[in-house]
């Protein structure tokens, strides 16, 4: 059984996780609005796996018969000046969220709840691609800024193909 401070810690992470969810479909559906559907539809799928590392988390706290509870999110930001500023907004994002999940890994080690460490490990990993990924894209974005369509043809030539499933990623709740 995690101890309370790390079950409350992960409940939180699960808004962050949601919040992240609802911010990457508002990037989705800015960029959709603004005829760039490459772009969109790698947000639409950030948008999906952060719901996933959600429900990750939601199902480890079921199978440690601990409180689970959805939370409710903030309005995302919605609006951006350029082209350059929802990449922008992700990548905060994401070095946000990794300095969280390295929170949650300590804190977990400082109880002595190993079985909780480990979970965070897949998650630790994860963060390390996201970071890398979207500061690859930021860097895209802000070189061919003039040239969307640019942009475009790199989207769609780095990110077209579907992502195979991790063997190795935790189950998520209602994944059957
Ligand atoms: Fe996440
Ligand atoms: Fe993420």
């Amino acid at each position: 059984m995690p101890a309370d401070t790390f079950v409350t810690r992960l409940n939180e992470q699960i808004a962050h996780e949601f919040a992240a969810h609802q911010q990457y479909l508002a990037i989705a559906v800015h960029y959709d609005a603004e005829t760039l559907p490459q772009l969109a539809r790698f947000f639409y799928r950030q948008a999906v796996e952060e719901r996933d590392h959600a429900l990750m988390m939601i199902q480890y706290l079921i199978d440690a018969d601990a409180d689970v509870l959805i939370p409710g999110v903030a309005a995302p930001q919605a609006r951006f000046g350029d082209i350059v500023a929802p990449v922008a907004l992700a990548l905060e994002q994401e070095r946000r969220v990794t300095e969280q999940i390295n929170g949650l890994a300590a804190a977990a080690r400082e109880t002595g709840d190993y079985t909780s460490e480990q979970f965070m490990q897949w998650f630790i990993k994860e963060q390390v691609e996201e970071v890398a990924t979207m500061s690859d894209l930021l860097r895209v974005v802000e070189r061919s800024k003039d040239d969307p369509m640019e942009i475009e043809n790199f989207m769609a030539r780095e990110f077209s193909g579907e992502e195979g499933d991790d063997p190795t990623a935790p189950h998520a709740a209602g994944a059957g």
